[in-house]
C-alpha cells in the first residue's frame, strides 16, 4: 500500500533530514522503506511529451512526504533560514513560495519579525464581490502595484469583481454546474452541503459565491504572480496557502463538498493526483461530493489515464461531461474537459 508506506515515510525524512548521523529506521518501519513511490515522478511520461512548460503551480507538484523536499532545495532554504535575530524578517515572499511549490514547507522563521502594514484595517466588506480595496500597496515583485490594476488585466485572473460576480451562476454548456444546480442535486439527494474546500480557488469566487447561499468554503490558492490569497482575505474569505501536493490541513469526514477547478488538470502528475484524490477522500463525509471543474486533459488519456484514476474512489457519478476544449492549445493537443460531480458512498467500501 503506497499510502500506507507514505505516511511511514514521513518520520524517516524527518530524521533523515536532520544533520548529524543518521539513525537506522525503527524496525517496525524498515520494510516499507522498499515501498517507496519513486520521488522523480511522471515529468517525462509520453503523455507530456510536445508541450509547453507548465506553470510552477504544477512543476513541482510531485510526491513528497512533508518536509523531505526541502533536502533538495538546500539553497533555497539556506537563504530563507538566512536572517538576523530579534530584527524585522527580509522581505522574500517570493522565496517563501518557490518554497511551498516545491513541498518544502518549513516551519515559520523563527526569532525575526515579520513585515506588517502600520494600519488598522477596515472592516471587511459584507459584499464578496465588493471591489478589492485600492489605497493598498503590494508588494514589487508583481506585475501591479494595486488591485486595480490586476482588475484591468486578463479577466480569468479573477480580480475584476463584475466579472466575478457572474461566475458560477449560468448554464452555457454542459461542462457547467452552477451552483444553484449544484445546490439542487444535493438536495434532490437528499443531501445538504454546508462546508467545503476549494482546490487551487484562485481569489476564491467560489466560496464568494457560496457565502451568498449560506455555505463555507476554504480555499486553497498560492501567490504565484499575483496577491491571490490576500484577495481571499479581503473579500472577508478563508485563504489556505497550500499546494496542491499538500495534505488538506483539515481533519477527516468533515467537509461536504471538495471542488477542483483549473489547477488541477493533466500537468500534475498521475502519481500526485492519486494522492490528492484520496485525500480528497479522506476528508469529505460519507455522502460528499468531488466536483471537477473544467479538468483538461488529452482525450486519449481521460480514458486510458484518468477515468480509471477516478474509477479507482468508487464514487457514485452524479454527472460526466466531457467536450472539446476549443482553444488553440486545446484543438492543437487534442485536449477535452471533463466536469464531474461524484457523491462518496455512505458505506465504507
Ligand atoms: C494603480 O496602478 C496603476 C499602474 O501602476 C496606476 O496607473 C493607477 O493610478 C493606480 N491606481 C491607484 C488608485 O493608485
Ligand atoms: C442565509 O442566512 C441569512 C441569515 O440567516 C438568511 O437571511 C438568508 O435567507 C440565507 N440565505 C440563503 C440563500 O439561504
Ligand atoms: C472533438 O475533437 C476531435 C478531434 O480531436 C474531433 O474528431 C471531434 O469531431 C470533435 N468533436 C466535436 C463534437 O466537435
Amino acid at each position: 500500500m503506497p499510502r500506507c508506506a507514505i505516511s511511514s515515510c514521513i518520520l524517516l525524512c524527518l530524521m533523515a533530514s536532520n544533520s548529524g548521523p543518521r539513525p537506522p529506521p525503527p524496525p517496525a518501519l524498515r520494510h516499507t522503506r522498499r515501498h517507496q513511490p519513486p520521488h522523480h515522478t511522471h515529468h517525462k511520461n509520453t503523455h507530456h511529451h510536445h508541450h509547453p512548460t507548465p506553470s510552477d503551480l504544477l512543476l513541482y507538484t510531485k510526491i513528497s512526504p512533508i518536509g523531505s523536499s526541502c533536502k533538495n532545495y538546500q539553497n533555497l532554504l539556506h537563504k530563507y533560514m538566512n536572517c538576523t535575530p530579534f530584527t524585522l524578517c527580509p522581505n522574500d515572499s517570493p522565496l517563501v513560495e518557490d518554497l511551498i511549490l516545491r513541498g518544502c514547507h518549513p516551519l515559520p522563521r523563527r526569532r525575526c519579525f515579520s513585515t506588517t502594514a502600520a494600519v488598522i484595517p477596515a472592516l471587511l466588506p459584507t459584499d464578496p464581490f465588493s471591489p478589492l480595496p485600492e489605497n493598498i500597496a503590494l508588494p514589487s515583485h508583481y506585475s501591479c502595484n494595486n488591485f486595480s490594476c490586476f482588475a484591468g488585466l486578463k479577466s480569468e485572473l479573477g480580480f475584476n469583481m463584475q466579472i466575478e460576480k457572474t461566475r458560477f451562476s449560468v448554464y452555457k454548456t454542459d461542462l457547467d454546474l452552477p451552483i444553484p444546480q449544484l445546490l439542487q442535486l444535493a438536495k434532490s439527494a437528499k443531501s445538504v452541503i454546508r462546508l467545503a474546500i476549494d482546490i487551487g480557488g484562485g481569489t476564491g469566487t467560489f466560496a464568494a459565491q457560496m457565502k451568498l447561499q449560506n455555505v463555507t468554503v476554504l480555499t486553497t490558492t498560492m501567490n504565484v504572480g499575483a496577491p491571490y490569497n490576500d484577495a481571499v482575505a479581503l473579500r472577508g474569505l478563508v485563504p489556505l496557502h497550500v499546494p496542491l501536493q499538500q495534505r488538506l490541513p483539515v481533519f477527516d469526514g468533515v467537509v461536504d463538498l471538495v471542488r477542483c477547478g483549473h489547477a488541477v488538470n493533466r500537468w500534475i502528475p498521475v502519481t500526485a493526483m492519486e494522492f490528492l484524490f484520496f485525500d480528497v477522500d479522506r476528508v469529505l463525509r460519507g455522502g460528499g461530493y468531488l466536483f471537477l471543474d473544467h479538468f483538461f486533459s488529452r482525450r486519449l488519456d481521460l480514458e486510458k489515464v484518468f477515468t480509471p484514476l477516478i474509477g479507482k474512489l468508487k464514487y457514485k457519478i452524479v454527472k460526466w461531461a466531457v467536450a472539446n476544449k476549443t482553444d488553440s492549445g486545446g484543438v492543437k493537443n487534442m485536449e477535452v474537459y471533463l466536469t464531474a460531480l461524484l457523491q462518496k458512498p455512505l458505506i465504507t467500501k
